[in-house]
């Protein structure tokens, strides 16, 4: 589908990246001749995919480092660059949620999803913004279609989503002048993920493929294919759009979730 080595002689950090998506999207940049790095809270989260990534023969950093922490967040990015020798692609895919009426809901459990999906993408984009600007790079921030349309049970999830989406334009608009283009993916369901194992059940599943128009859910293929696309120069104009990839099921309803 791409040239081979779309990525060679660049280094990507991917926060979340042991896991689900953003491991596909580690190892499909892996495949592009990108050294990796990867972030999670955990460094057993981590070990795995870092070896898969080491055989594909590319250089890699495994860190541990929960993004809600801005110095760890630093020191991650620190290492990356005396390690790697540069950084030029950050996905911003560390993310966290679950289903909880907003009634239900306390304080802390959304002020939580907030800090690691809103405040720790602009922690990572932050901490990386120096070393981005040496040579201009690509910044993509995983997102949802949750805040498209009200979506029960995900208050904290569909807030926290809003919020990096309008940091994927502000940041556009900010750091273009670096030669830094920030954008966004909002996937649908993805198969064989955690978040389809924590947010779904049979009959929610049941219902998005009913609705969606190309009847599947998503790979983490379709996930990694599109982030290939936007971190590589194919996609050298586009700056500040958050791309969803759902097969077109948000158009039908993004109303699934939480509801029985
Ligand atoms: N329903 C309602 N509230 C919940 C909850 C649930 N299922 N899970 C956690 N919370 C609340 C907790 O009760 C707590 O609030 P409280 O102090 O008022 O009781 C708050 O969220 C923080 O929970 P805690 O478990 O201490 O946070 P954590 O930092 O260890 O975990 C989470 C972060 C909550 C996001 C957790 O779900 C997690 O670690 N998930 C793993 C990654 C993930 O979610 N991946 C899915 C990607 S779609």
């Amino acid at each position: 589908m791409f040239q081979p080595n779309l990525l060679g002689n660049r280094v990507a950090l991917i926060t979340g990246g042991g896991t689900g998506i953003c491991r596909g999207i580690a190892l499909a940049f892996a495949r592009h001749g990108c050294d990796v790095a990867i972030t999670s809270r955990k460094l057993e989260h981590l070990e795995p995919t870092r070896d898969e990534l080491r055989a594909l023969g590319v250089r890699v950093v495994a860190r541990a480092a929960d993004v809600r922490d801005p110095a760890a967040v630093n020191d991650a990015v620190a290492a990356v660059v005396s390690e790697l020798g540069r950084l030029d692609i950050l996905i911003n895919g560390a993310a966290g949620n679950f289903i909880c009426l907003a009634e239900n809901l306390s304080p802390n459990g959304f002020g939580t999803v907030v800090d690691i999906d809103l405040k720790g993408t602009f922690n990572a984009s932050r901490a990386a913004l120096p070393h981005l600007k040496a040579r201009g790079g690509s910044v993509i921030n995983i997102s949802a279609t949750l805040p498209y349309l009200g979506t029960m049970g995900q208050a904290h999830a569909s807030a926290a989503k809003a919020g990096v989406d309008s940091l994927t334009r502000t940041l556009a608009v900010e750091w273009g002048p670096y030669g830094i283009r920030v954008n966004g993916i909002a996937p649908g369901p993805i198969e064989g993920t955690e978040g389809v194992r924590r947010l779904t059940n049979e009959k929610s599943r049941e219902v998005a493929l009913r609705l969606c128009p190309l009847r599947r859910l998503g790979t983490v293929d379709d996930i990694a294919n599109a982030s290939l696309y936007l971190a590589s120069d194919a996609a050298s104009y586009v700056n500040g759009v958050t791309l969803v990839v759902d097969g077109g099921l948000w158009l039908r309803s993004a109303r699934i979730l939480g509801e029985e």
